[in-house]
């Protein structure tokens, strides 16, 4: 863990890359790209090397849950080994899945997750308290299907019928314990799951093939792919899918993580609100920020969520409109503004902000130099943007730096900085 936000310059100058077993150089020693953006009169260092790679250390299973523009665990990873230590609160005010929460709580780090949009802690807060499998098997059969359950809207389409009646029978038990404050881990981990495997492309999902529930279909549109490929919603188990998926996730989690991740559970805060607005947290408060922010488009949310909202009983609609969705920089830039404020305050003096902004419009908007101003405004210092680059055979191209465009594997940080003497 590095303190000094020199020192942890130096150590983007001189990175090399461990290989798995923490040995082998895959990048020369030194060979990080270092040249300066030039914002506002004051020239900022750029770090640029394969800082973190996929292939570097595989990620915890854990972590393998489908959600739109999520960033890879390592990148989270990176910053909490860099910047804090075990018992160090590290936060993500734009949590999605839940990427930064559950690496943290890996790390053995406590943490604040936050989503305005609730499928967010639907599908993190469960993975902080994996149940025994058994406890998963237990309690799906004793849920039966029920012989005259309604599901309020057609999903012929997408499922089997006696699929449907236990998809219905299930979410109808959910949502009574939900509504009757009895939901417990083993049915929260339940829900995450078959959240995850309500629609997609094998028969590991519940339905005839179709496309993932964060993308999900109409109706309408799942006849025309029917007739188009000739084919009638199958059979599935969906209680075995769902111990499969269980099995998967869990499996590999070392004992001493799996106490690391309840331990992170049973002091979480998991909040659903704007991230301009969390009172709840206290001044002063987060050692690290890792967070990728919703970037410069429009999510089409409602249509794209519509069967995991249903599942969950969650109005896809009234969650769309609270979604910060910007096609103007500067309406994004005002939305980031109040959330660097509101990031300042809970900042622990010595704290750090990772702020990830990846590649919009291929390129053409440097997101990461808007975003320098927004920090430094609200109070915080801009330590570096630090580029990760994956791909080799780009290199050339990228270190001869005038075309960043071609990088698609590229995630650009903002790293800033809280200083001790406020
Ligand atoms: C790029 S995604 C983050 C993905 C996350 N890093 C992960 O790995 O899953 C941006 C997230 O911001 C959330 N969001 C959008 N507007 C928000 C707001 N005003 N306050 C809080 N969260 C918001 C979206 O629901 C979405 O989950």
């Amino acid at each position: 863990m590095i303190r000094d936000p020199s020192l942890v310059c130096d150590y983007f100058r001189s990175f090399s890359l461990p290989g798995q077993d923490g040995q082998t150089t895959l990048i020369p020693k030194g060979k990080t790209v270092c040249d300066n953006v030039h914002v506002m009169g004051v020239n900022y260092p750029r770090y640029t090397n394969e800082f973190w790679t996929a292939r570097q250390r595989q990620a915890s299973k854990i972590q393998e849950i489908s959600y739109r523009a999520c960033f890879k665990p390592q990148l989270p990873r990176f910053f909490i080994t860099l910047l804090t230590e075990p018992g160090d609160i590290v936060y993500d005010p734009f949590s999605g899945r839940g990427t930064t929460p559950v690496e943290a709580a890996l790390l053995g780090r406590r943490i604040i997750a936050n989503d305005i949009n609730p499928l967010s802690r639907i599908l993190a807060e469960p993975r902080l308290n994996p149940p025994e499998l058994e406890e998963v098997k237990t309690r799906l059969y004793s849920v039966s299907d029920l012989p005259s359950v309604t599901c309020d809207i057609d999903l012929s389409m997408f499922y089997h019928p006696e699929t449907l009646r236990t998809i219905c029978s299930l979410r109808k038990y959910l949502t009574s314990r939900v509504e009757d404050n009895t939901a417990d881990m083993t049915d929260r981990w339940i829900r995450m799951v078959a959240t995850n495997r309500l629609s997609g492309h094998s028969p590991g999902f519940f339905s005839v093939y179709t496309l993932p529930p964060n993308q999900a279909v109409s109706p309408d549109r799942q006849i025309i792919i029917n007739r188009d490929r000739n084919q009638q919603p199958p059979y599935r188990d969906v209680r075995e899918i769902i111990l499969k998926k269980s099995r998967l996730l869990i499996r590999g989690i070392e004992p001493n993580q799996m106490e690391q991740l309840k331990e992170a559970g049973q002091s979480a805060l998991f909040l659903t609100q704007d991230a301009r607005y969390t009172p709840q947290i206290p001044d002063n408060w987060v050692t690290l920020t890792v967070t990728s922010p919703p970037f410069l488009d429009i999510v089409q949310y409602a249509s794209d969520n519509w069967l995991r909202c249903w599942f969950n009983d969650l109005n896809a609609e009234d969650i769309g409109k609270n979604i910060t969705m910007t096609r103007k920089l500067a309406d994004w830039e005002a939305v980031m503004q109040d959330t660097f404020k509101e990031l300042y305050r809970i900042t622990k003096p010595g704290g750090y902000v990772a702020f990830e902004v990846g590649e919009v419009r291929n390129g053409s908007v440097r997101l990461d130099e808007h975003v320098i101003p927004l920090g430094i405004s609200s109070g915080f210092s801009c330590v570096a943007i630090i580029i990760n680059q994956q791909d080799f055979t780009k290199t050339a191209n990228i270190w001869g730096v005038n075309n960043m465009k071609g990088g698609t594997n590229s995630n650009r940080i903002v790293l800033f900085h809280k200083k001790t003497d406020n």
